[in-house]
Order: C-alpha cells, then sequence, then structure tokens
C-alpha cells in the first residue's frame, strides 16, 4: 500500500484549484436512473469513490463514460437490465444506498444491498427506509438486503418528517419524490449546498421543486424526467481542507474556485483562530502571519454549522494552537480516531465520549501514523505539513477516496510531500 511522506515546517505558498464536490457527485450520478435520457456531469472530481459509484451503476447496466480526463461523466440509463445492487460493490462505499430511491420511483421494484457500518459509526439508514415507506414503498429487510417495492400506480406523495436531518435520507427522499404520484414534503430536510446541487441538476431534468436548501423542501411528482447537463458545484471539505494547509504552515495560498458561502461558519471559526480568509476574483485567500493560532471551541452540526467532515482536519491545527480547543462531535459517534495518531506526533489530547479536549503545543514532532477514514487521513497530512521532521502516512487508500493528488496540489505550494508506491 502506498504511503505518504512529509518533511513539515515550510510555510505555504501558492494557488490549489479546489475540485467538484465528491457528496454532491455521489448523489448526482444515481439521479440517471430516474430518466432513460442522458445525464452529463461536468466539473466531476477524480477520485475513487466515483469509479466505484461508476462501477455499481455499470453493474445494474447503466451506461457512465467518463471523458475529459474523467472530468466530465456522461450517464445513461436507458438499458438497464437488473434492479438488484450487489453486497460486493455496495459495501466498499456507504453512498451506494442512493440508488435505492431512484430505482424504486423509476422502476417500482429494488433490491439494495444494506451497506453496512463504517470506521466512524454504525451509520443505519433506518430514515432512508421510513421516508420510503410513507410514499408508499413495502421494504422487506432479508439476508442483508432491502427488498423494496412501489404500489402499482408507483410511489405516493407523502409528507416525510426526518427526527434529526440525514443528508443520504434527505437525497434518497428527494429524487424519489420527482416521479412520486402527488405532492411530497419533506421536513426537517438536510440543507446542505450538495443538496442544493441535486435539486437544481432535478429541476433541469424537469422535475418541480421548492425550497431545496431550506429545512423543508416540496416535491410536485412529474410522469417523467428528461436529461440534463449539469457542473458538480464547489468541494466545500476539499477546500475547508485546503484552507488549513497554510493555516498550519504559516504562508498565504489561494484557493481557486473556493466560494465563501460554502463554508462560512468554518472561516468564521479561521477568523476567531486568528487566520485571515479573504475573498478573491478567482476564490479564497487564506494568510496566517507570524505566530501560533489562538485556541477556539468547535461543536459539529449540520449545514449551516461547522461539517463533521472538517472536525479532524480542524482538530490537526488546533493541536498547534496557543490555549485549549473542546471539540465536540455531534453527528458521529466514532470520529475522533486521528486522535491517537496525532498523539504519536506530540499533540495533547483528551477525548470523553464525543468530546475532544485539545491543548496546544508549539510544535507537532514527524511521526509514523496511519490512516483510518478518509477525512482522518487528511488531518495527518496537515499535521505533518507542521510537524518537526519526517510524517510517514500509510494506508493512503483512504485518502484517495475524497482528495485528487493531494501530494501534487501541496507540493505545487512549496511542500516537502512525496507518495512512495509501496512495494
Ligand atoms: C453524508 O453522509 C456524507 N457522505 C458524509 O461525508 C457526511 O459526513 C454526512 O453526510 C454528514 O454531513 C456523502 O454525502 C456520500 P447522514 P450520510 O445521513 O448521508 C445517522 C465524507 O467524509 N443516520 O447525514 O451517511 C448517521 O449514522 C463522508 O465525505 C441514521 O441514524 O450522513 C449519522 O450519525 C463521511 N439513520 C447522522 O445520522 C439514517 O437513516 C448523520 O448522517 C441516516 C443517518
Amino acid at each position: 500500500m502506498d504511503q505518504i511522506h512529509i518533511t513539515g515546517g515550510t510555510p505555504l505558498t501558492g494557488t490549489i484549484p479546489i475540485a467538484g464536490a465528491k457528496n454532491a457527485c455521489l448523489t448526482l450520478m444515481p439521479a440517471t436512473l430516474l430518466t432513460d435520457q442522458p445525464l452529463t456531469l461536468t466539473n466531476a472530481p477524480r477520485l475513487s469513490d466515483i469509479r466505484t459509484m461508476t462501477q455499481l451503476l455499470g453493474s445494474l447496466g447503466a451506461e457512465v463514460s467518463a471523458l475529459n480526463e474523467g472530468r466530465v461523466l456522461a450517464l445513461s440509463s436507458h438499458d438497464i437490465d437488473t434492479l438488484r445492487a450487489d453486497y460486493d460493490i455496495v459495501r466498499k462505499m456507504r453512498a451506494s444506498i442512493l440508488v435505492l430511491g431512484p430505482m424504486l420511483a423509476r422502476f417500482g421494484q429494488a433490491e439494495v444491498s444494506l451497506p453496512g457500518g463504517c470506521a466512524i459509526g454504525a451509520r443505519p439508514v433506518d430514515l432512508h427506509l421510513r421516508a420510503l415507506e410513507a410514499m408508499g414503498a413495502t421494504l422487506d429487510l432479508r439476508d442483508g438486503y432491502v427488498h423494496a417495492t412501489a404500489p402499482a400506480g408507483g410511489l405516493r406523495g407523502a409528507v416525510v418528517e426526518f427526527p434529526f436531518v440525514s443528508v443520504g435520507a434527505t437525497e434518497n427522499a428527494l429524487m424519489a419524490a420527482t416521479l412520486a404520484v402527488g405532492t411530497t414534503v419533506l421536513k426537517n430536510a438536510a440543507r446542505e449546498p450538495e443538496i442544493v446541487d441535486l435539486a437544481q441538476c432535478l429541476r433541469k431534468m424537469g422535475a418541480r421543486i421548492e425550497g431545496e436548501g431550506t429545512p423543508t423542501i416540496t416535491i410536485e411528482g412529474v410522469t417523467a424526467l428528461g436529461g440534463a447537463t449539469h457542473p458538480v458545484v464547489t468541494d466545500r471539505i476539499e477546500l475547508g481542507t485546503y484552507m488549513l494547509a497554510p493555516a498550519i504552515t504559516g504562508g498565504s495560498v489561494e484557493l481557486l474556485g473556493g466560494r465563501l458561502d460554502l463554508v462560512a461558519a468554518f472561516a468564521e471559526k479561521l477568523d476567531a483562530a486568528g487566520v485571515s480568509v479573504e475573498e478573491t476574483p478567482t476564490g479564497l485567500r487564506v494568510s496566517r502571519k507570524n505566530g501560533r493560532v489562538r485556541a477556539v471551541d468547535v461543536v459539529t452540526e449540520p449545514f449551516p454549522g461547522f461539517p463533521t467532515d472538517l472536525q479532524a482536519q480542524m482538530m490537526a491545527l488546533l493541536c498547534t494552537a496557543e490555549g485549549t480547543s473542546v471539540l465536540e462531535e455531534r453527528i458521529f459517534e466514532n470520529r475522533f480516531m486521528h486522535a491517537p495518531e496525532l498523539i504519536r506526533m506530540g499533540a495533547r489530547i483528551d477525548v470523553h465520549g464525543g468530546t475532544a479536549t485539545v491543548t496546544g503545543v508549539p510544535r507537532l514532532k514527524g511521526a509514523p501514523v496511519m490512516a483510518t477514514d478518509l477525512r482522518a487521513s487528511v488531518s495527518l497530512i496537515l499535521a505533518g505539513l507542521a510537524a518537526e521532521g519526517e510524517t510517514v502516512v500509510s494506508r493512503v487508500y483512504h485518502l484517495d477516496r475524497g482528495y485528487e493528488r493531494v501530494e501534487e496540489k501541496l507540493g505545487n505550494c512549496g511542500a516537502k510531500i512525496e507518495r512512495v508506491r509501496a512495494a
């Protein structure tokens, strides 16, 4: 398995281009199942998760062509020949559950393996299933699969009140509702930019949707959807991750394509920590003057709050801050696996349940560390950029799920970083 070697201590300067959002693309791609017309996605990120979704859709009979070096995805579900999404692909990526709603809505039937948990938590899909049942679906859970059947006349519009915010359940219900008979109202819906992006793409396909980005989304079902061409929204989590690179090393970097509205709560925390974030004509410039960042407290919440997907990366910064920070992880039950690895680098972190207390140290020390999940792995890279000496991060396949060519993007800004291909 590949490793990434970093020698820390160089302030970063330069520009980093931000790609299209992994978590938008992973819900836009299954939307192809809603129509027999072509769907084209531009500004697509080139990531292993996208290749996994491509493989899953292909296994159902859909065609997905990666054009322009993978930046354009041309999808067609004109010839779907099976409605069964197999465990051997679904287990690789939880977002696979997002084929359930579209398949059920268009074909009246779907068999999707339950995704199983992952490193950061059990991650059940009960809210997805409850929403589809509210629309009239019959669900039979057996042999690790959900066997879903829509009523003879198709799914029916319904009022769906989510007991708590779920990004994936909102996406599955939103897609299913576009072809249901009648009106669906999603209450306590997720407000993430990826939901807004999905709604905008569905609307181009002929869906009738109002309220995306607010807690209540109303969908008038239509009998069929057409094709569309849609640009994937900028990846706010990649953006926030790379904003932390100049913050933790000192220096100044422009994030090309960065949009402040996508990371407002995160940028406020950086400002409070003493890191400057400025809008430029081509993106966002992040700079940190001399001296250490200041400690800040963080609570992760659904959008527009501080994103859970930036918690691990922010912890890396706060390990070097002046003072003590308290980070509360409210979305997932086990999302501090980066802490023991950061402690190996000299960080002072006390974890109790969903709360981590970080006492900043002047300098971390390079060490061999292990990536455990996507965002934990990139927090170790950030820590390595600032640490004294060499950090070797192994199991970087986690990293490649969500970050395109991380060593190139950081290397172009002066970081001493290289990927060592495993023998
Ligand atoms: C999406 O996951 C993202 N993944 C995650 O990003 C992100 O962390 C998460 O939203 C929260 O923002 C994709 O978009 C592909 P949820 P999702 O449903 O939809 C619980 C990354 O690093 N829950 O909003 O699975 C769940 O266990 C990934 O890119 C239920 O209990 O998240 C979690 O504790 C990691 N039952 C909480 O709700 C359900 O039916 C929020 O989950 C659904 C969720």
